[in-house]
Formats: structure tokens, sequence, C-alpha cells
């Protein structure tokens, strides 16, 4: 799923920019260059951020590798562009 439409980055590639130890929407915006232009990406990264957070805080395994929990078009009422990536 995109998560970032203006870069075309997907759930996928931020949780493995995460999972190798980006740690922040800084680290995320420099990897992966979301969170660049119109900037609606950035709430769902920062949730991914969290969760993983909370997941290595509680010592759980990794995250899987499949839709974050902010998937819903709710994070972007302006444009309503979560999109399923068609691979
Ligand atoms: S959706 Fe990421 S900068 Fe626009």
């Amino acid at each position: 799923m995109y998560i970032c439409i203006c870069e075309q980055v997907t759930d996928r590639e931020i949780k493995a920019a995460i999972n190798e130890g980006a740690s922040s929407l800084r680290d995320l915006r420099n990897e992966l260059g979301i969170a660049k232009e119109c900037g609606q990406c950035g709430h769902c990264a920062k949730a991914m951020l969290k969760e993983h957070a909370d997941h290595n805080r509680s010592e759980r395994p990794p995250l899987p590798k499949q839709a974050p929990s902010c998937g819903s078009t709710d994070l972007f009422p302006l444009f309503g562009h979560a999109i399923l990536a068609s691979d």
C-alpha cells in the first residue's frame, strides 16, 4: 500500500527502513524522500515509527510485512489517497 503518494513509497519500504534503523521522520525523509511535498504521509509514518517503538519496548518480534494499522483513508481526509500497490 502506498503511504507517500507524492514519492510513491509503500508501507513495506517504510517498514524496512525502520527495521534497518530509521528512528525518526527525519530519517525516513532523508532515506526515502517521504513528507517532502504535501506532508500528508507524515502522520502515517509517525504512527509506524511509534508502533515499532512500542513493539521494541515490549520485546516482541519485528513487525510483519503487511499494511500498517493506519491504512485507513481517515488519515488522508483531503485526498483520500491510501492506494493499494499493484504488486
Ligand atoms: S504523500 Fe508524502 S509528501 Fe505527499
